[in-house]
């Protein structure tokens, strides 16, 4: 593999690590040169088996240089958040790097990125950056989509991969890269979960012993509503209250149900429930898809929690999120 003259140095088969924007640039330019596909995998680290599997799914892809960027960014973190607090593992992460088989990493400071004076141009995520995590966390889709198109231009990978356990951020960066007309393909990738439903989060961490148990009431309120889906909207959020209800130490921020591309659901057809609560002070958040009314008695095993685990295991599992294009890499 020859690359220009000053490209910063790459070993394949090894785990490279750039901290500079520009070296990374250049680095990620000479692979697509020499005709190397490009897979992004953005990440604030604190790696565990979602991010994961978002990395196996791009090393999945033929020719493909897998590239995972680590980055706490502070733009996407409102006051009184836990920015500071965000669990750092760096060691760990690059040890979870190089057993993956990662080739590239890049890990930039926030001057690196933000510079000495901080950023003055951001991305405006439109109405629905208004709207469920983004009421609660007023600036977070602004500041998550700023880093992520800053990302996508240093690196121009050709595809990028989003876990659906954020469906929101995956809905808006999808949204993002048509209305900018950028050229990566972004692949949602189902959301990895515990043995008791609970969906793997860095956040995960904050629980208490107690608090932990608790947690799983959020998958199973989702799996309730999902039984409810041949019922119609009403049902289903019915079916999710009385679940949650069964546990005062659960704070409901929000249990909305929508369409797949976050308007309003369908009387009829593919939606998305997705709940937002504090477990003790611990804030969580899930979702799962959910047929509804005739689409949930069409056939097949709708216990959409477990379904979501289950990479392409049917086309209902998969589509939330994705078109079938973007399935088919
Ligand atoms: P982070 O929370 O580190 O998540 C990185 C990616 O992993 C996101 O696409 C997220 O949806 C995915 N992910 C997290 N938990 C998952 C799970 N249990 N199953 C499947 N995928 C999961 O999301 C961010 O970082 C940031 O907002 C970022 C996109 C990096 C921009 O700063």
């Amino acid at each position: 593999m020859t690359f220009p003259k000053n490209t910063p140095k790459f070993t394949r088969n090894e785990l490279n690590v750039y901290r500079r924007p520009s070296e990374v640039s250049q680095v990620t330019a000479a692979l697509r040169g020499v005709g190397r596909n490009l897979a992004l995998v953005p990440t604030m680290g604190a790696l565990h088996a979602g991010h994961r599997e978002l990395i196996r799914r791009a090393k999945r892809l033929p020719n493909t240089i897998v590239a995972v960027s680590i980055f706490v960014n502070p733009l996407q973190f409102g006051e009184g958040e836990d920015f500071e607090a965000y669990p750092r593992s760096l060691d760990h992460d690059l040890e979870t790097l190089r057993e993956l088989g990662v080739e590239l990493v890049f890990l930039p400071e926030v001057e690196d990125l933000y510079g000495r004076s901080g950023v003055t141009v951001t991305l405006d995520p439109g109405p629905l950056g208004g709207e469920l995590e983004g009421e609660m966390r007023p600036g977070h889709f602004s500041g998550m989509l700023t880093v992520v198109a800053k990302l996508l231009n240093i690196t121009r990978p050709h595809y990028a991969f989003f876990g659906e356990k954020d469906y929101q951020q995956l809905v808006l960066v999808k949204r993002m890269v048509e209305d900018l007309n950028l050229e990566t393909r972004i692949v949602g990738v189902p959301t990895v979960r515990e043995d008791d439903g609970l969906a793997l989060s860095s956040r995960n961490a904050y629980l208490s012993e107690e608090d932990r148990r608790g947690a799983a009431a959020l998958s199973t309120a989702l799996g309730m509503g999902v039984h409810a889906g041949a019922d119609g909207a009403e049902a289903v959020l019915d079916a999710a209250h009385r679940e949650l209800a069964a546990h005062p130490e659960i704070e409901i921020e929000y249990v909305e149900l929508r369409g797949t591309d976050l308007g309003p659901a369908p009387v009829d057809g593919d939606a998305r429930l997705l709940i937002a609560a504090k477990v003790g002070r611990t804030r969580l958040i899930d979702n799962t898809p959910v047929p509804l009314g005739a689409a949930a008695t069409g056939g097949g095993d709708q216990d959409a929690v477990g379904d979501d685990d289950a990479a392409g295991d049917g086309p209902k599992a998969a589509t939330a999120g994705t078109t079938p294009s973007q399935q088919g890499y």
